[in-house]
């Protein structure tokens, strides 16, 4: 316990050093959005950002008219539109570099879940609450009304979309793309994420969760402060130094959370609006250089706060972070998986099992897997054994996506003719 607190202590100290005008108690922490809320709800963007969905848009497998293996009977959001979507999103990243908000919006959603209730909305998660402005004014989501506007010309576009499903693409899809993937034409983003979709969203704002059930940057025990927020929502150690990975994108910003400098030199000049203080220096780049810069401590222009830092310093985070400094792989995969899980804190799937856009064919392209359909009425097929089943279809030169045609019958008709040969033959 005493090692605890001097632990934070050391913590306190830090931010203290790198925050100096920042460093004050999570209560007193100003909010201070760049854009006023009440000034922006009379824009018609924005009325129509804070209206309710219509919440009769349930979809029928005839509606959707996708071709697919194993459609989902009845789904939230339209697969075949929130496919377009995340091409849509992929466009934005390329233009606005506003990965890392993406994110935090997506988690921000999903992270107010309390496993403790059982009952949906209350229980909180990735509903798409955040869309309305009474939770876009929780002090802990300073800014992220931006991320808002980003999206909302998509979710216009793809009006069979929920916010709660946009919200997790538009998070999991910044995870996966490399920002410069299209000047570098290097693949290499962050892990892929396995998603699933169908997410039902709130109709109103009265569904919101109460404010504070997201964690603080400077809480008097940083260590279990982390623990008392994260296990709530049912996530473990791991999950919680996995997770706090993600600041390896984006910055902090003064005006917004109250923390970080108002611009460094890895981020005077953007991409994107410039200003805020990073993590790490190119953080834009999903890697695991945020362990391997919070360990080193070395550049006074990369932020550390308190909950950053206690990663190192409690024994049980340390043994992750430790992990995550020196092996990305092991990151990438414990990442990928954490980041599924938060995903669906709290959601409601319809279908109930959700889908995932994996399995949902691009317009206009052929059906990817034919022989799936003779599956019609039993169990779908796992992937592993599509694998399996394309590889021995392979191995005869064939597909699965092209069957062969059968030769039963021109194979008897072969015979019965050489047979009437040779009887005749013999006859003769
Ligand atoms: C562990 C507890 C966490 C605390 C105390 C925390 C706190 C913060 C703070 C203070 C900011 C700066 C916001 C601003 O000024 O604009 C921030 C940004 C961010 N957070 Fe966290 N965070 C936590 C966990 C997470 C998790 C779990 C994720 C995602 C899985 C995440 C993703 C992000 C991202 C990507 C940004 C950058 C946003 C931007 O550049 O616009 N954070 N976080």
């Amino acid at each position: 316990m005493a090692s605890l607190s001097a632990a934070t202590a050391t913590a306190a100290a830090a931010a203290t050093r790198l925050l100096p005008s920042a460093y004050t108690s999570a209560a007193s922490l100003s909010y201070r959005p760049s854009v006023s809320l009440g000034s922006l709800r009379s824009s018609p963007l924005l009325s129509r950002i804070f209206l309710p969905q219509n919440s009769a848009r349930r979809l029928s497998t005839g509606r959707i008219g996708y071709s697919t293996a194993s459609p989902p009977k009845c789904a939230a959001s339209d697969p075949e539109q929130l496919k377009s979507a995340r091409e849509d999103i992929k466009e934005l990243l390329k233009t606005k570099f506003c990965h890392p908000i993406m994110v935090r919006l997506g988690w921000h959603d999903a992270g107010t879940y309390n496993k403790n209730i059982e009952e949906w909305p209350q229980r909180g998660g990735a509903n798409g609450s955040l869309r309305f402005e009474i939770e876009l004014k929780h002090g802990a989501n300073a800014g992220l009304v931006n991320a808002l506007k980003l999206l909302q010309p998509i979710r216009d576009k793809y009006s069979n979309v929920t916010y709660a499903d946009l919200f997790q693409l538009a998070s999991a899809t910044a995870i996966e793309v490399d920002p410069f993937f299209w000047t570098s034409g290097s693949e290499a983003g962050g892990p892929k994420i396995p998603m699933k979709y169908g997410r039902v969203d709130v109709s109103g704002p009265e569904q919101c969760p109460e404010e504070g059930r997201l964690p603080d940057a400077g809480p008097p025990s940083p260590a279990s402060h982390l623990r008392d927020v994260f296990y709530r929502m049912g996530l473990n150690d791991k999950e919680i130094v996995a997770l706090s990975g993600a600041h390896t994108l984006g910055r902090s910003r003064p005006d917004r959370s109250g923390w970080g400098k108002p611009e460094t030199k890895y981020t005077k000049d953007g991409p994107g609006a410039p200003g805020g203080q990073s993590w790490t220096a190119q953080w834009l780049k999903f890697d695991n250089s945020y362990f391997k810069d919070i360990k080193e401590r070395r550049d006074e222009d990369l932020l550390v706060l308190p909950t950053d830092a206690v990663l190192f310093e409690d024994p049980s985070f340390k043994e992750y972070s430790e992990k995550y400094a020196a092996d990305q792989d092991a990151f990438f995969k414990d990442y990928a998986e954490a980041h599924a899980k938060l995903s669906n804190l709290g959601a409601k799937f319809d279908p109930a099992e959700g889908f995932s856009l994996d399995d949902i064919p691009s317009k206009g392209q052929p059906e990817k897997f034919v022989a799936a359909k003779y599956s019609t009425g039993k169990r779908e097929l796992s992937d592993a054994m599509k694998q399996k089943i394309r590889a021995e279809y392979e191995g005869f030169g064939g597909s699965p996506d092209k069957p062969l045609q059968s030769n039963y019958f021109l194979n008897i008709m072969i015979v019965v003719a050489v047979l009437a040969l040779l009887s005749s033959l013999i006859v003769n």
